[in-house]
């Protein structure tokens, strides 16, 4: 079946945090559409695609002209005519007309955006949803276990405590209904115990509670709390999860822990996550040293690797070659997947597969700034990625994709909403 592009758009659309972003709207000779908008990270990897911003006065600097001029200029001519199914042609083409390494020319936005929406254009043409059009061939489609933020800090919060992300997974959830469950009342008991400390004072941007501690272990204190005061065992029922997003406050094997007031090398931060994991219930430890510190990974990994998820997101950035290389170093054990930071979908896809091959795990992730765009749910379960993290369970730039899961888990019929089974993840196998 053979369905033309007839026109590429690109559109200015507002983001979670209120900045300008990409939508690509793809037009086929049928009249199907598709369409997706680009998200944006704030700690990002130095070997991201490159987020295209004008610079100058407007919004900050963060207005997406040069990059929207590009989709509506270079790449809907490049895309004009051209059979919308081969996603891996056409981002082939893009990645081509780029020609930069980091897809700094044409910009990362405006290459995600326009990768995205060729595959909801495509999936409409053969009149399917698009997490089918993505597993084609595949029959064993099971949820993402989610990973969800309860308090948000680090360039979230404004470095009010030094870890980014707070987070826990319902490691004993019957299925992904039952999840979210469990994550609500986490989430809610968490504000109730913060309210009653006198600490409530709103949310960080993607929406845990803010983190109004006076350091990170008591944060860990407060999540372990909310987890018991919600009626369920912490480690059993709901585990925590963490991402350090160490490269934020560390160079050169050297860290500067603001909140605690002290400096320290890596072994010394190492050491000191080491002793949370021995002390609170931690399943899956994200960027625990920073993306120019491999010695540093490869030791935290043989320390901790056989029990927890060692996740790597700044260290490879969604690229299929650096997860080869740190599985062959031994540096993580899990990938974090964010299409714009590889900026097509069949790198992303790629990197995916890059991960499977080295008997690393996938987390499809969001970005901090994001939109009502679900395209990663999709992404999700038709590639069969074990995890997803969108943030937290508040917000609807958040709520959208958690809330797409359950529409996704239904329309696989009886079961739909089965998780990956436990054992399969390193804490399953204790
Ligand atoms: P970012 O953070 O989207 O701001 O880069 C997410 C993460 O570090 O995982
Ligand atoms: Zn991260």
């Amino acid at each position: 079946m053979s369905s033309l592009i007839t026109s590429v758009r690109g559109r200015r659309v507002w983001d979670s945090r209120g900045r300008p972003t990409v939508e690509t709207e793809i037009t086929l000779a049928d009249g199907k559409t598709g369409r997706a908008i680009a998200p944006a990270g704030a700690s990002t990897g130095s070997a991201e695609a490159v987020d295209r911003r004008d610079g100058g006065a407007a919004f900050g600097g963060y207005d997406v002209q040069g990059a929207l001029a590009a989709v509506n200029g270079e790449i809907a001519d490049v895309l004009a005519g051209r059979e919308v199914c081969d996603q891996a042609a056409l981002d082939a083409a893009l990645v081509a007309l780029d020609g930069t390494p980091n897809k700094a020319r044409l910009g990362g936005n405006a290459i995600v955006a326009t990768s995205m929406a060729i595959a909801h254009a495509a999936a409409a043409a053969q009149g399917l949803p698009l997490w089918r059009y993505l597993g084609a061939g595949r029959e064993d489609y099971f949820l993402p276990l989610p990973e969800v933020q309860i308090f948000g800090g680090g360039a979230h919060a404004g470095r009010r405590v030094d870890v980014q992300d707070f987070m826990v997974i319902a490691v004993g959830a019957a299925d992904y209904a039952q999840a979210l469950e469990w994550t609500a009342e986490v989430y809610r008991c968490a504000g109730l115990l913060m309210n009653e400390a006198g600490l409530l004072a709103g949310v960080a941007d993607e929406g845990g509670w803010w983190p109004a501690f006076g350091s990170n272990e008591a944060a860990l204190d407060f999540l372990l709390r909310a987890i018991e005061r919600a009626g369920y065992t912490p480690g059993q029922d709901v585990a925590i999860s963490l991402d350090i997003a160490a490269t934020d406050f560390g160079r050169k094997g050297e860290y500067t822990l603001a909140r605690d007031g002290r400096r320290i090398d890596s072994e010394g931060l190492a050491e000191m996550l080491l002793g949370w994991l021995a002390r609170y219930p931690i399943v899956a430890i994200e960027d625990p040293l920073a993306e120019d510190d491999a010695a540093g990974l490869r030791k935290f990994t043989a320390a901790a690797g056989d029990r927890v998820e060692v996740v790597a997101d700044d260290f490879i950035c969604t690229n299929a070659g650096r997860i080869a290389s740190a599985a062959a170093q031994g540096a993580c054990n899990t990938a974090l997947i964010k299409p714009n930071q590889a900026g097509t979908l069949s790198e992303t896809r790629a990197a995916l597969e890059a991960a499977r091959a080295a008997g690393w795990h996938s987390i499809v992730s969001a970005r901090s700034g994001e939109s009502e765009d679900v395209t990663i749910v999709h992404l999700a379960v038709g590639w069969g990625a074990k995890q997803l993290k969108v943030g937290s369970f508040a917000r609807s730039e958040r709520m959208a994709k958690w809330n797409e899961g359950l529409r996704l888990a239904e329309a696989l019929g009886q079961g739909g909403g089965r998780l990956a089974p436990r054992q399969s993840f390193p804490w399953g196998r204790k």
